[in-house]
């Protein structure tokens, strides 16, 4: 991972100063880990209050080891890394020291603004970014639409935490594998099958094909309750789908091509991207073997007639592979599907975006796949358990008052996503009426509202979408992100020269400068701790952080409670300030992007 070379110095002075300070110690405790730069560099926190320093590390760990009290512990240790650092060239920490069990430290201002801002005025998009996945498979599965079924709410998250998940985990330098992994394979087709020979006919699937096709399973549902032959109807026209049968093959494969088309067109308009579509039915020719290789590992036993895997957890009911009357399942059509993604890529980590109503069902693909491993004897590079993880998260709560719909009790996504661009259109028309292309701004910006959303809570929490919210331009949005942006972008189009490269970064002395700086120093540190907790949200409030602490500093007052303007009669200053909003637009925008939201220049 790119390190903060601040906090390695840091790191680095603090290892010495443990040394210098406690040589008896040190040498026997066997504990030297806790005494190392790494360690130290992992540890490092930011004090609450930015005012106290930069870093702040943590010293109550050493207290049996060093036999003294934390406070008095940090000033030995402070004073110790002053002397270092003292001692070292052109210091850009400076002065270290104790405020209770920690030994805080500052960087010294101007140092910290230029190795800053010089890195992302030459790294521009590319700053934050790192090699840490080079050569390495990562594959992120996510939005998995059922076919023939709305696309709607239900997959709204999953679809936005996974493309971010593929951005970020590009940035890092992965070769990532965006995955979508089409529903199509199921009892239901059977059912859908038999209401389309009954009440379909084929100009429904010339348009709205999903919608029709919903109405058609929903009045299945109606209708079986009169007529329970139905359903041995459905379970027939399965099977005869599972065994190859031409004719309703045709119908199915029908269904999925309409489908797919309404789904890239959702994609399109949202800009959601993958890099492999692949659907359960492609598991179909998996499966004989799949079961094969469980039952020779001797993991499978029959119960009823069906093909179960017993998984020895109290907490988890057995895995079905196999119905009685034949039929497979999802549970058989995920266990093939992992092996098929190992086999294939070999993947650094194999993640499912999919709600967390459906762990359980992770918890017991993921176990029979252990199991497998385990009962083959696979040496630990052939395993892919461990690396394979159920990325869940919560429900998003459309209020009933929020959005009606023309289409029955379904919130279909790309209803929500027209509805946001024809509210954003209204806003803009009334602001900033002259504004060209304002239909591509307004989608650009109702989607960003839509997307900003699920980022609103960590994932696992449930997300309460209301417009109010979440079109509000002055509140923790999308387009408040993305009008932050466009401002910058009036400023830099005003300023209309080249950023200077020769610039005096100590004029950038003001508190909020001093805040913004730190926080765009902070971005790579955010991207990667998205990475490692699965949490795109961490981005989204960084940003939201540094484009709230950027608005305190654009609109401050000077003594005579003038706007202190950033574009000025005094040239170097401007040029520095100018440099400070190339550098927060740069990172704003990246940031957005990440997340899959475009910037405006404009709006
Ligand atoms: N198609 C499923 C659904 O809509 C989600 C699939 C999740 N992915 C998986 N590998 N099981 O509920």
């Amino acid at each position: 991972m790119a390190k903060d070379k601040f906090k390695e110095q840091f790191a680095e002075a603090a290892a010495a100063a443990f040394k210098a300070a406690y040589p008896a110690v040190y040498m026997n405790t066997g504990d030297e880990q806790v005494f190392s730069e790494d360690f130290v560099y992992d540890n490092l926190e930011q004090p609450k209050d930015p005012k106290m320093g930069r870093f702040a590390f943590p010293v109550f760990r050493y207290t049996k080891l060093l036999g003294q009290k934390p406070p008095v512990i940090a000033t030995r240790v402070a004073t110790e890394i002053g002397g270092i650092l003292n001692r070292n060239q052109g210091p850009v920490l400076v002065s270290p020291s104790a405020a209770g069990g920690f030994v805080n430290a500052r960087v010294d201002f101007v140092s910290l603004a230029q190795g800053t801002l010089e890195d992302i005025l030459t790294l521009e998009s590319r700053y934050g970014g790192s090699d840490w996945g080079k050569g390495q498979h990562y594959l992120i599965e996510y939005s998995s639409p059922n076919v023939a079924k709305p696309f709607g709410i239900a997959h709204l998250r999953t679809t936005i935490i996974g493309n971010a998940l593929r951005r970020i985990y590009k940035k890092l330098g992965f070769n990532v594998v965006g995955l979508n992994f089409l529903g199509d394979w199921g009892t239901q087709f059977g059912k859908m099958i038999v209401a389309f020979r009954k009440w379909g006919n084929p100009a429904m699937l010339e348009e709205n094909a999903i919608e029709n096709l919903h109405g058609l399973y929903v009045r299945f549902h109606e209708e079986v309750e009169q007529d329970p032959a139905l359903d041995d109807q459905a379970r027939l026209a399965f099977k005869e789908l599972e065994d190859g049968g031409e004719a309703v093959k045709k119908l199915w494969q029908d269904f999925s091509d309409r489908s797919i088309k309404e789904f890239r067109r959702v994609y399109d308009k949202s800009g959601i991207e993958f890099d492999e579509w692949l659907s359960e039915s492609m598991m179909n020719e998996e499966m004989d073997n799949i079961i094969a290789r469980i039952e020779k590992d001797g993991l499978a036993r029959l119960s009823d007639g069906a093909l179960i895997v017993d998984l020895k957890d109290p907490l988890l009911p057995p895995c079905l592979l196999r119905k009685a009357d034949g039929a497979t399942l999802y549970s058989t059509r995920d266990i093939a599907g992992m092996v098929y993604r190992w086999n294939r890529w070999r993947f650094f980590e194999s993640l499912y975006v999919v709600g967390s109503s459906q762990s359980d069902h992770f918890k017991q693909v993921f176990k029979v796949v252990e199991m497998m491993e385990v009962a083959e004897k696979l040496p630990p590079e052939e395993r892919m358990s461990g690396r394979v993880k159920h990325i869940g998260f919560g429900w998003v709560k459309f209020g009933e008052k929020t959005f009606s719909t023309r289409r029955g009790r379904v919130v279909y996504l790309e209803d929500v996503i027209d509805k946001a661009a024809a509210l954003v259109k209204d806003i803009i028309a009334e602001k900033n009426p002259d504004l060209p292309s304002i239909d591509e701004t307004a989608l650009m910006i109702g989607v960003g509202a839509v997307i900003f959303s699920q980022f609103s809570v960590r994932r696992q929490k449930d997300v309460n979408f209301d417009w109010d919210i979440v079109l509000n331009f002055d509140g923790e949005t999308g387009p408040y992100l993305q009008y932050t942006h466009a401002r910058l972008c009036s400023l830099l189009r005003n300023y209309d020269r080249r950023i200077s490269s020769a610039i005096d970064y100590s004029l950038l002395d003001r508190e909020e400068e001093l805040r913004v700086i730190e926080l765009l120093a902070d971005f790579p540190a955010a991207v990667e701790s998205a990475a490692r907790n699965y949490e795109p949200f961490f981005i989204a409030s960084h940003l939201l952080r540094l484009a709230a602490t950027f608005n305190t500093f654009y609109q401050r007052k000077d003594g005579q409670g003038r706007i202190d303007r950033i574009i000025s009669e005094d040239e170097t200053l401007t040029a520095a300030r100018i440099a400070l909003v190339k550098a927060v637009q740069a990172v704003l925008k990246e940031g957005l992007y990440l997340l899959g939201i475009k910037a405006p220049e404009a709006m």
